[in-house]
């Protein structure tokens, strides 16, 4: 604000005026011909002074016509009139203008409206009018303030839970928050998700991004989270996942509620960061660093030693449900993983019932596991936690296949992302008998929270072929020598 007067941005007069005289070239022409009659001289000296004096007029319309802002109703004038001016007491209109401008930061509905419907066609409707930056395979974002923000700010007004319209952003400078705004330090993640953060596989979805950028943009960490559902705020996320962004990052994840706030009050933020597509655009090779490093605190934070491991070792686990989608005959289904693998040197059957582990027993089951064997659920999320290249085996109960969706792949998604071999899945052709043809949707709320029978001639096939993949590939391995490595040395320290 205080810099010297002759410092009046060149770069952005000259872009106007060679836009401005683009898209005026015929009309300047014109008058060049009337003109040209008298001396040629003289007339070109006309027609610069009044070039001049119509570009002064124009100069504030025209930059907000071609301003590269997605939204022209902020007020991006001020910088211009800032430039123009030639009086050096300049910094007086300045505090005028930042005042009228304090008034005048323009609040637009989180979730737009018009979007409303389309919002898994890829339209982004929440903060519809922002673009993300992206690089090919990395991860997308927006930042603010940002060079792409033009130095502006991030506010927002947004406490409320049910209905995401009814929440707002808005962009400003620093020095002309909102009156009575609050200006919270230092870097906030906010989360856009169109799921639910409860839920083990869309929260982590949501969290992942995150981690990417604070990867590959000097391992930053947040002081605290902003969480939308549909531009709704949400107050919390799972115990697993706070657990896991705990270990990631250092320290349990803060929620926001914008408590001792009023609700027609802004809150603006020092840093944002806004994650509006999870991994959307990130490349496998991205995915996978993202999941090495999760793996690789959760670990640390566990304490998990991989010190000392026989490396023919061979971790077989059976992660049990209960209720849906749990095995009819538990003790059936391990006898069958029992028996195979018992022919392989070195290979433990474990038995877990993810719903009783805590976090860090989870983690550390995980590290020792090499083939996963478990139903269709989300207790599957954690074989990102497995060494990379380890296996999952899945099971579902009859009739997803064809009504399921597409959701039904998600692990088979969380595998590759992660490093990790999907195995195929085993569906049951038994189950309940529906009323209606098979394929009718009106089926899948009788399929939904079926139970898994088994099929031992399939079971042992299966598991000593993948147990046989295993072992080969230890052998391998260890004739290598040492990619099996005991330490680790996570990024982001
Ligand atoms: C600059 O502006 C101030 C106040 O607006 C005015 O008093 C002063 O005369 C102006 N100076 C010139 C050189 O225009
Ligand atoms: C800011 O807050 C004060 C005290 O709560 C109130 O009197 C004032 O009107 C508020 N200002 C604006 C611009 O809302
Ligand atoms: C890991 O070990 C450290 C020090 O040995 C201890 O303070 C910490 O509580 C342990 N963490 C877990 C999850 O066991
Ligand atoms: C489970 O399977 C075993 C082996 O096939 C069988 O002996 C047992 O009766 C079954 N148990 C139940 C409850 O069906
Ligand atoms: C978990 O549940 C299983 C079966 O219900 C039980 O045998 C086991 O002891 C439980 N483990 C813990 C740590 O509570
Ligand atoms: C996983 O397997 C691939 C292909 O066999 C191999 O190139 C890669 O090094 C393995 N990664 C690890 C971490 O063992
Ligand atoms: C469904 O029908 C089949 C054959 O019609 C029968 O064998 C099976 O027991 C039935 N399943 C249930 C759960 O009733
Ligand atoms: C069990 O699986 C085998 C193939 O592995 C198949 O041939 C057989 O028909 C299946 N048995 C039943 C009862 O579905
Ligand atoms: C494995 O590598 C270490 C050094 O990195 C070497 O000392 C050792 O002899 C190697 N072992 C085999 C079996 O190649």
């Amino acid at each position: 604000m205080t810099k010297p007067c002759q410092q009046v941005d060149r770069a952005t007069t000259t872009t106007t005026i060679s836009n401005y005289s683009k898209k005026h070239q015929k009309r300047t022409n014109i008058s060049l011909l009337m003109i040209s009659c008298y001396s040629p001289k003289l007339s070109i000296f006309i027609l610069a002074i009044c070039v001049s004096l119509f570009i002064l007029f124009q100069i504030q319309s025209l930059q907000i016509s071609t301003s590269p802002s997605p939204s022209p109703s902020w007020p991006s004038f001020i910088p211009q009139f800032h430039k123009l001016s030639t009086n050096c007491t300049r910094d007086l209109h300045y505090s005028t203008m930042a005042e009228k401008l304090r008034h005048s930061v323009t609040f637009l509905p989180l979730k737009d409206l018009r979007y409303s419907d389309k919002a898994l066609q890829g339209h982004t409707w929440f903060m519809s009018s922002m673009y993300d930056s992206h690089e090919e395979g990395e991860v997308q974002f927006q930042q603010f303030p940002s060079k792409s923000s033009m130095g502006r700010l991030l506010c927002l007004k947004g406490r409320d839970t049910h209905d995401g319209s009814w929440n707002y952003y808005a962009l400003t400078w620093s020095e002309t928050l909102p009156f009575n705004a609050t200006l919270m330090k230092g870097l906030t993640f906010i989360s856009y998700n169109h799921y639910n953060y409860e839920n083990i596989w869309h929260g982590l979805s949501a969290m992942v991004p995150f981690v990417a950028w604070h990867k590959r943009y000097g391992c930053e960490t947040p002081n605290r989270w902003v969480l939308y559902h549909w531009g709704e705020l949400r107050l919390g996320i799972g115990l697993w996942l706070t657990n896991l962004m705990g270990a990631t990052f250092n320290e349990d994840p803060i929620i926001e509620r914008f408590e001792g706030i009023n609700e027609d009050e802004a809150v603006c933020f020092e840093k944002a960061v806004v994650m509006r597509h999870n991994e959307g655009g990130m490349s496998r090779e991205r995915r996978m660093e993202v999941y090495d490093l999760m793996r690789c605190k959760a670990r640390v934070h566990c304490n998990v030693s991989m010190e000392g491991r026989d490396s023919k070792f061979i971790g077989m686990t059976l992660f049990m449900r209960s209720g849906p989608r749990s095995f009819k005959n538990e003790s059936a289904v391990v006898d069958i993983f029992e028996r195979e693998c018992a022919k392989f040197d070195g290979c433990r059957l474990m038995v877990a019932y993810s719903y009783n582990l805590t976090f860090c027993q989870q983690v550390t089951l995980m590290s020792k596991t090499d083939i996963l064997v478990s139903p269709h659920g989300a207790q599957l999320t954690n074989m990102f936690l497995m060494n990379r290249n380890s296996s999952v085996m899945e099971f579902f109960p009859k009739g997803w296949l064809k009504l399921a969706g597409v959701g039904q792949y998600v692990y088979h998604w969380i595998a590759s992302w992660s490093g990790m071999r999907h195995q195929g899945a085993w569906r049951d052709p038994d189950g309940e008998n529906c009323t209606f043809p098979e394929d009718d949707r009106r089926c899948m709320s009788l399929y939904k929270n079926g139970r898994i029978g088994f099929n031992e001639t399939y079971f042992s096939d299966w598991a000593r072929n993948v147990l046989t993949e295993i072992k080969t590939r230890k052998l391998e391995e260890e004739s290598q020598n040492g990619s099996a490595s005991t330490s680790y040395q996570c990024a982001c320290g």
